[in-house]
């Protein structure tokens, strides 16, 4: 079997290439690209873009460049909402990727242009790539959708509010699922759609992400609040500090832990159930990238 981590060393160098040579062909300022192939060069997992491509794969499709293309658009929108989370004004964070923040370096007014580019840049990526017309906008709505009002940047803000407010649970859960679940959402929609994969398969892959999208930002405030410095490549303890809203603030360390066990729970059983409904979707890959979040 092919397992997750093999998938990732295969299909990460065909995906930095595609960030880095748009930024490159298309940035006309040296600072601003500086900037912004910056943060895109301090690596992080990358496991957005490797999901779009593993759920290709697990329709045992082989990628095609404009599919390199999607998850790399994905990822520089990734990477722009962390250079804006960690900015003064929002987390307030010096570390990230193990380096020191994109406004450490270049300054706040940069930082905040570096986002905007890498935001624009993904839907100038998509849009110039040769996907078949309907799907292409599909996608593009799609990630609007995901990134913004609707999705990342509506999380955001609610993240936000619930600094000076307890939030409830189910407030919190929704934080949750759009500020960092919306674009998990994103990859695994669009992996299906460049599969060519009809609406009944699509929706179930959509729920699968929303199980993941929750379980793993759940991992994300438990890391925050027990992991290290030296393991995240970014400050901990943040969340504690800035008095944000969290599962373990919420639901205590144990209970955090319940709550992300019973989103992997519900993971792998839409994955049986994916299995179930298609017979060309092969669960393993995506069933290994899941054990990953298990404590
Ligand atoms: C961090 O995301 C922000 C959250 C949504 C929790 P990642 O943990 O995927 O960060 P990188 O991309 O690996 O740096
Ligand atoms: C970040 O959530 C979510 C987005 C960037 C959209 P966090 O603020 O918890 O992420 P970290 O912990 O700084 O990586
Ligand atoms: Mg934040
Ligand atoms: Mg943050
Ligand atoms: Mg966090």
């Amino acid at each position: 079997m092919e397992t997750f981590a093999d998938f990732r060393e295969q299909s990460l160098p065909l995906i930095e290439k595609e960030m880095e040579s748009f930024i490159n062909d298309h940035t006309t300022n040296n600072q601003l690209k500086e900037a912004m192939l910056y943060s895109i060069h301090a690596g992080g997992k990358r496991f957005r873009p490797l999901l779009v491509l593993a759920t290709i794969r697990s329709f045992n499709k082989e990628a095609q460049t404009c599919d390199y293309q999607v998850a790399a658009a994905l990822e520089m929108i990734h990477t722009y909402s962390l250079i804006h989370d960690d900015l003064p004004a929002m987390d307030d964070d010096d570390l990230r990727r193990g380096k020191p923040t994109n406004h450490k370096v270049f300054g706040e007014a940069h930082a905040i242009l570096a986002g905007d580019g890498l935001l624009t840049a993904a839907f100038q990526l998509i849009a110039i790539s040769q996907i078949e017309m309907h799907q292409k906008i599909l996608l593009i709505q799609l990630l609007s959708k995901a990134s913004g009002i609707q999705g990342m940047v509506a999380g955001q803000a609610g993240d936000l509010q619930g600094e000076a407010r307890a939030l409830s649970l189910t407030e919190l859960a929704d934080v949750h699922e759009k500020k960092t679940g919306a674009l998990i959402e994103f990859a695994l929609l669009a992996g299906g759609i460049l599969a060519d994969q009809p609406a009944e398969v699509v929706d179930l892959l959509g729920m699968f992400a929303q199980h993941l999208g929750l379980a793993f930002q759940i991992k994300d405030d438990l890391l925050d609040a027990t992991s290290s410095e030296a393991e995240l490549g970014k400050k901990v303890g943040r969340d504690e500090a800035l008095n944000k809203s969290t599962y373990p603030g919420l639901l205590g360390l144990e209970g955090a832990k319940a709550a992300l066990n019973e989103q992997l729970t519900l993971g792998f059983q839409t994955l049986e159930t994916l299995k179930q409904t298609s017979s060309e979707f092969h669960l393993e890959l995506l069933q290994d990238f899941l054990k990953q979040l298990q404590l």
